[in-house]
């Protein structure tokens, strides 16, 4: 006896399922209480069939999903397909059919979630997606299981290896944006089209998927707001060093009064917090809770052997409900209605930098600014760019949203002034 499953697509992360039930089958076949067998792959075309036969690989390639639907042996789906269609009707289309469904896939699950999980339920199958978040940490059925005794109050996460991996090149190593992105393109970290990796949408929906978790709630994508890596200067890296910080994209949740604020956005890090030093393609996973109190989920984001490995405990979990006959019971049980988080509750530090005219008073009108709003600045850096024009560079006290969004307008009314970045900044205390 067997437990068969079907791939959808045959990219980067699931050609390193073989690998596992290669080199570590055994395990496999004793957690999950019988052999896991890949029993068919979906691919697209003859020629991609061609290519992976003359590759070595000796499964039954076919090219349309109704072979996989079809067949009763089958009970677990696996899409790595990635993006939204066709994966999203593959994957109604396999619940229909009763199959039980794996994927990896965030776009989905942050877009489309809602619609799977609950034709999962009304048909009592498994609809697993540990993969999805941060690769090969296994943050959500942490989440689910471990931390079911605790009390979420914030989750702070580098939840995206190719722009993490990027930012540590072009930081440490001097790579230029372009380089950075073509190496993480060829080490299979990027999506194939990375827009979405460098421009904050993958760690968001990540974020969104995360507050499933961390607090019962199904955000929805547009509730998250982003900022990718791609406005970060070399000036902006240089200052954070000088003031003994780093740039990461971090996405953070935080449980306020009023309700959950979610965001993605390049943040400064001070040196001695630990997402500090996750670098290259790592992801880290950092938890306030009232029980444990700071706890932090470290290791690759990205990658076929890690993705790979999530994927297949996911698998294994399906394989042990089966046998339990609890199969229907969802990822997460934890839910509460959403509720969002006040402008005046969406608290933080910043860090702003102006290009102003090499003027004396400058420094005096940009004060003014954030006190009119009873903001105080908690340093300024003036910097000479050449013979007409400055650069300043504010590290704020705390500000709610509204005061932001103020101070931000009024900049922009000020023609002589060029608002060039404003990122978050996180206190040392790790609680700004
Ligand atoms: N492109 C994603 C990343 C892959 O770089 O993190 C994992 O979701």
């Amino acid at each position: 006896m067997s437990l068969k499953i079907a791939l959808l697509g045959f990219g980067t992360v699931a050609s390193g399922l073989p690998f596992l039930l290669e080199e570590n089958g055994d395990k496999i076949k004793s957690a999950a209480g019988e052999q896991v067998q890949i029993s068919k792959i979906l691919i697209r075309n003859d020629a991609e069939k061609a290519r992976l036969n003359a590759m070595g690989y000796e499964y039954q390639f076919v090219t349309s999903i109704d072979e996989i639907l079809s067949d009763s042996e089958i009970s677990i789906v696996v899409e790595l397909i990635g993006r939204i269609e066709p994966a999203k009707t593959y994957i109604l289309k396999a619940l229909q059919a009763g199959k039980h469904v794996v994927t990896a896939n965030k776009d989905l699950i942050a877009l489309h979630g809602k619609e799977m999980r609950d034709l999962a339920e009304r048909k009592a199958l498994a609809f697993y997606y540990e993969a999805a978040v941060a690769g090969g940490i296994p943050i959500l059925r942490t989440l689910a299981n471990s931390f079911t005794s605790d009390k979420i109050q914030g989750v702070l996460g580098v939840l995206n290896g190719t722009s993490n991996f990027m930012m540590t090149k072009m930081v440490e190593d001097g790579w230029s944006y372009k380089e950075a992105l073509a190496k993480a393109q060829a080490l299979g970290y990027a999506e194939s089209d990375p827009t979405n990796d460098v421009e904050g949408v993958d760690a968001a929906y990540k974020v969104a998927i995360l507050s499933q978790f961390a607090f019962g709630m199904f955000l929805d994508f547009k509730d998250v707001s982003h900022q990718g890596i791609s406005t970060i200067t070399a000036e902006d890296v240089a200052v954070a060093q000088q003031l003994g910080y780093v740039i990461k994209l971090v996405g953070r949740l935080e449980e306020k009064t009023s309700g959950v604020w979610a965001d993605v956005s390049p943040t400064f890090i001070p040196e001695t917090h630990p997402l500090a030093n996750v670098n290259d393609v790592m992801n880290a996973v950092f938890v306030e809770s009232i029980g444990i109190g700071q706890s932090m989920f470290y290791g690759p984001g990205a990658g076929q052997k890690p993705t790979a490995t999530s994927v297949m405990a996911d698998i294994i979990r399906i394989a042990q409900r089966l046998k339990e006959g609890t199969v229907g019971k969802p990822f997460n049980a934890f839910q509460r209605p959403v509720q969002l988080a006040e402008k005046t509750d969406q608290i933080s530090r910043y860090y702003m930098i102006i290009n102003t005219p090499k003027q004396n008073g400058q420094l005096l009108r940009l004060v003014s600014v954030f006190s009119d709003q009873g903001v105080s600045c908690q340093q300024v850096l003036e910097q000479e760019l050449d013979d007409n024009r400055a650069r300043l560079v504010i590290m704020t006290r705390l500000m709610n949203q509204l005061q932001l969004e103020a101070i931000k307008q009024q900049i922009s009314q000020e023609s002589d002034w060029h608002l060039l970045n404003v990122f978050k900044v996180l206190g040392d205390d790790h609680d700004n």
